[in-house]
């Protein structure tokens, strides 16, 4: 839709949406890494706009022409790299948005050392890096959150059962303490590198309160839909 079409149901609201993926040096050439565009993140901030929200886009790693689609008024792009910059991002940010929704993917590990220099086969330490787990950036923003603040987390899930999805998702929203967790798809057919995606979001009773599966647009409207739906009751 044309933004001046769509309703200006999230006016008067702050968000914040982290997106991308985020990369963790190994040395100055290197880095670990993940598959996502960002895409989803951005059409979440661009629909958050459209609709009168005023956006904080967290953007960890987000192609020049997929950022494209954030360019509006309403938005505020912060670039990051790492998952340390993009929690310190994010919890700058925090204490001012009455929504938070993370859908950048996190690296889940980082290496425990980036080196200055670049590595090499002489030296024989690339067969082995050593890793350290980096913090849940959307647990700690709930465990710390103001009242009233709104949380949604992504998972990205390639079991194919529905309900074994489901079930570890329920654990997952649980695990986080946010409020709706929308789960993706993760797999060939649905989600990464995809111009289409297809969602479940899990409610704070486990159940499936929305599904939706189109273009990456609609399924940030859902969300939208979800949340306001959830802050409503
Ligand atoms: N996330 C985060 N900080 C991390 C890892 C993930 O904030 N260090 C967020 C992601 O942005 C996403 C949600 O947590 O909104 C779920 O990410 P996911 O990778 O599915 O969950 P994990 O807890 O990392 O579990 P898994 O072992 O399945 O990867
Ligand atoms: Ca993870």
């Amino acid at each position: 839709a044309h933004a001046a079409l769509a309703p200006q149901d999230l006016a008067g609201l702050t968000v914040a949406v982290s997106a991308g993926g985020t990369r963790e040096p190994i040395d100055p050439v290197r880095f670990l890494g993940n598959r996502s565009s960002g895409r989803q993140g951005v059409a979440l901030a661009a629909a958050a706009a459209a609709r009168g929200a005023d956006v904080v886009l967290v953007a960890a790693h987000i192609e020049q022409d997929v950022l494209a689609d954030a360019r509006h008024p309403g938005i505020r792009v912060e670039r990051v790299e790492t998952a340390a910059e993009l929690a310190d991002a994010m919890r700058a940010v925090a204490p001012d948005a009455d929504v938070i929704v993370m859908a950048a993917a996190v690296a889940d590990y980082r290496p425990a050392e980036a080196a200055a220099q670049k590595l090499t086969k002489e030296d024989g330490v690339l067969a082995r890096i050593d890793l350290v787990e980096n913090e849940d950036v959307v647990a700690g923003l709930a465990a710390n959150r103001p009242g009233e603040q709104t949380i949604v987390a992504f998972a990205a899930e390639t079991l194919a059962d529905p309900d074994q999805r489901r079930e570890r998702a329920r654990r997952k929203r649980e695990r986080k303490g946010v409020d709706l967790l929308a789960v993706n798809r993760a797999d060939a057919a649905h989600g990464f590198e995809r111009a289409d995606n297809a969602i479940e979001i899990i409610g704070d009773g486990g159940e499936v309160v929305a599904e939706r599966s189109g273009s990456k647009a609609e399924v940030a409207d859902a969300i939208w839909d979800a949340v306001l739906v959830y802050r409503a009751e």
